[in-house]
């Protein structure tokens, strides 16, 4: 097969936002403890962090990791986790039927962070917990040295300087009813908007996530996002998305799954324009894609271990070459959506639906789709610039004209980033190049395993089957 990108690498269409390669850690299987936390494990600095993954996760280089949750974050009491750890109380969690032993918390976490290189996004609870909770939350992290109480309770607990945080999410998922204290879009725009009015009391810098539909198949989608857009405008910044796809026995259907997420992307995009218009309003609301990735390897083997367990090790994913296809094709969609796609995050980053497994008192190893997450955080940045993709399509279930291939380019300097799939099982693809001149500095590759190309000359660029594929070029002057 052959295929033609025409490039304008004068035509900028957006910067790229760096939180777009974020990710999340949640308290949920194995994220946390034997994950990023097992203070037995050999490579475990005397925070009991487990170096051998800081090791995996920094070479991501991700903006931001969000936490505690996820559905966790709607039964958490950040208090229980705070404090000296043989005080801390153990608490049923009601989200993954476990429990917790609250042996990690919010100032455990501040110092993964750090030494993981991240910025922490931070959800408050607005499930059981109530604004009040939430605002004290952001006073523990925020409020300058000696100023109140709990800022004398976060120097007790090792921290005497603010933490500094700048991004919240004004809870989770608050549509589904699969979560603890789901609400109706009335009942959670009133409590996101009271809530995001103390939080910026507290810290006008911080920028404030509300929730936007679980997926696009809620019954309530269109409706949630007009109604939480209308009651909050004036005090959020993004609106969440979030995504999972699954290959059900048909997998030409489930690689076509990148575009169905530029279809929600946009359709979000719509709505947010319609609500701005309706206020008159200039005002930029970004989207925030807080929870994307493939999911359905655990629960199609059925398998589920004992409940009240801790840690209960769920959703394990045994990724494969396919998976990692996808992954660099969502990543594409995220890119070519950078002009209202500001934050995404890889759900999850440990043990949980991730690029990076543990194993308890062992190694810690990646993931088929850490390579294309890897490849792309290094080699897309800057800004996303225009381009015509002229390539083959392939009839599939679910659409009759799914592209063969993802595309997104961007420009960093005279440094041009391609990132590009090929979707067919057992054929090639020629790939041409117009509206450039340069040579390749690196192509990386990979489906199950990466593989790293020398590099070759543009006009010899051969897509091997089911691959994604990052590709460097330095632009001649
Ligand atoms: O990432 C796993 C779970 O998926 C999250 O807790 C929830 O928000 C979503 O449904």
């Amino acid at each position: 097969m052959q295929a033609t990108i025409t490039i304008k690498p004068d035509c900028v269409i957006s910067p790229i936002a760096d939180a777009i390669y974020s990710s999340f850690l949640e308290h949920m299987g194995r994220a946390v403890y034997t994950g990023i936390y097992e203070p037995t494990h050999f490579s475990s600095d005397p925070d009991g962090l487990r170096e051998d993954v800081l090791a995996l996760v920094r070479p991501l280089a991700l903006e931001y990791v969000r936490y505690p949750g996820g559905n966790f974050v709607s039964g958490y009491q950040w208090r229980d986790g705070i404090g000296p750890k043989a005080k801390r109380p153990t608490r049923l969690d009601l989200a993954w039927e476990a429990i917790e032993s609250n042996q990690f918390g919010i100032d455990e976490f501040m110092k993964w962070a750090e030494k993981a290189h991240v910025k922490p996004m931070i959800a408050v609870n607005l499930g059981t917990g109530t604004p009040k909770e939430a605002a004290e939350l952001i006073e523990y992290l925020n409020a300058p040295e000696d100023s109140t109480t709990l800022a004398r309770l976060r120097a007790e607990n090792g921290h005497p300087a603010p933490y500094g945080i700048d991004l919240v999410c004004l809870g989770n998922e608050m549509d589904g009813p699969w979560q603890i204290c789901a609400k109706t879009a009335e009942e959670y725009a009133r409590i996101a908007h009271e809530t995001a009015k103390m939080i910026k009391w507290i810290d006008p810098h911080i920028k404030l996530v509300a929730c936007g539909s679980s997926n696009r198949g809620m019954a309530t989608f269109g409706t949630w996002e007009r109604t939480v857009l209308r009651e909050c405008w004036d005090v959020i910044d993004y609106l969440s998305l979030h995504t999972y796809y699954a290959d059900e026995n048909d997998t030409a259907s489930f690689l076509s799954r990148s575009q169905d997420m530029d279809d929600f992307i946009k359709e979000v995009k719509r709505i947010v324009d319609e609500v701005a218009r309706e206020k008159g309003s200039d005002k930029k609301i970004g989207l925030s894609f807080d929870e994307w990735n493939v999911w359905y390897h655990f629960r199609q083997k059925g398998v589920f271990p004992k409940k009240w367990t801790c840690p209960r090790s769920i959703d394990e994913e045994d990724y494969n070459g396919t998976d990692a296809v996808l992954v660099g094709g969502m990543l594409s969609t995220l890119l070519n959506n950078a002009d209202s796609v500001k934050i995404a995050c890889l759900a999850q980053l440990v043990n949980v639906i991730s690029p990076i497994t543990t194993i308890p008192g062992g190694d810690a190893f990646v993931r088929s789709i850490y390579h294309p997450f890897h490849a792309a955080s290094k080699a897309m940045r800057g800004n996303l610039v225009e381009f015509d993709l002229d390539g083959p399509t392939y009839w599939c279930a679910t659409r009759p004209d799914a592209a063969y291939m993802d595309c997104t380019v961007c420009r960093n300097g005279e440094e041009l980033g391609l990132l590009v799939t090929n979707k067919s099982p057992d054929e090639p693809i020629q790939l041409h190049l117009h509206g450039i001149s340069g040579r390749m500095s690196a192509w990386h590759s990979g489906s199950l395993e990466e593989k790293d190309h020398e590099p070759c000359n543009l006009d010899c660029i051969v897509l091997e089957p089911y691959t994604w594929n990052v590709i460097t070029i330095k632009l001649d002057q």
